[in-house]
């Protein structure tokens, strides 16, 4: 696999009180410091950061960061998307250092979703310590990098971006879901495509075939306990932060979770209990009902 895991996320935000109360006090990251002017750095874990919110015009995904696990494999995926055509942007070492990376390039997949692909992260090098006393995000299987959750972005031209992420980056399906919600027989259904890195993720990138104007459908954090979801939970609701979806567990990954709404428009699933696949021993699977139980939605506004 070149592309092995999501590192993290760039947001932007007219808000950025608006991020330091919902990161901090919903989420439970650690802020650390940063030495950019309007840029706050969130950690969920020994990485420097996995949410890097910055003073923008609009509330919406600026890039999502994926990681290739050696040199040679971010040097493959380089290679073949440049074989490709497609047009990509190496970052200066300052760039890259900034993002927690040893080198990194931009691109844009088909759909228009901005990019950031890694390799050789860095460390923090202190403990993580939640400011809400979250035991800890779940971001590693063993010495195993599992990064920091998935991303599922919006992709209208739905099979030209999957042919971009499997062609290109080396992802492969784990599961086809169609999504019908006018119901009968004619009713062609919504797709949605779930795609693993080859490590223990069931999914690292979705794609659903549908716009979203944040850039983002959801992205997921997962803990360690179903208490740490209940208890998120608890502080959403205490906070009067949009609850998307009630709990539930999903039929596909098995995460058990609700989602709830960031100031950027998208959704955080805050999830527990994902499977970690065999890819030797598994067969991808074609979902037509989303969930086991669960997840009654509030789209909101
Ligand atoms: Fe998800």
């Amino acid at each position: 696999m070149a592309v092995h895991s999501l590192a993290y996320l760039v947001v932007g935000a007219r808000d950025l009180d608006a991020w330091t109360r919902y990161a901090e006090s919903v989420v439970g990251m650690m802020r650390t410091e940063s030495n950019e002017k309007d840029v706050l750095l969130y950690r969920l874990d020994h990485r420097t950061f996995r949410f890097r919110i910055e003073a923008h015009d609009a509330d919406k995904l600026l890039a999502s960061g994926l990681e290739c696990a050696t040199r040679a494999n971010w040097e493959k995926a380089l290679a073949n998307l440049e074989k490709a055509g497609v047009a990509v942007e190496k970052a200066s070492a300052a760039e890259a250092k900034a993002r927690g990376f040893h080198d990194m390039f931009r691109c844009v997949d088909p759909a228009g979703n901005p990019l950031e692909i890694g390799w050789g992260h860095i460390v923090a090098g202190t403990p993580f310590v939640s400011p809400e006393a979250v035991d800890g995000f779940v971001t590693m299987d063993g010495d195993l990098d599992m990064g920091f959750g998935h991303a599922v972005l919006p992709a209208p031209n739905i099979d030209e971006t999957r042919a971009f992420y499997v062609d290109h980056l080396g992802f492969a399906n784990s599961d086809e879901m169609r999504v019908y919600l006018q119901g009968g027989p004619e009713d062609p259904g919504i797709g949605m495509h779930f795609l693993h890195a080859g490590g223990p993720r069931h999914h690292v990138i979705g794609l659903a075939q549908f716009p979203n104007p944040s850039g983002m459908v959801h992205t997921m954090v997962e803990v360690a306990t179903l208490d740490e979801v209940g208890i998120a939970l608890d502080r959403a609701l205490a906070a009067g932060t949009h609850i998307s979806s009630t709990l539930g567990k999903h039929t596909n990954d098995k995460m058990v979770g609700f989602y709830m709404r960031t100031p950027a428009g998208f959704d955080i699933e805050y999830g527990y209990g994902g499977i970690r696949p065999d890819w030797n021993n598994f067969t991808p699977t074609f979902t037509i009902k989303e969930d086991l139980w669960g997840h009654k939605w509030d789209f909101g506004q």
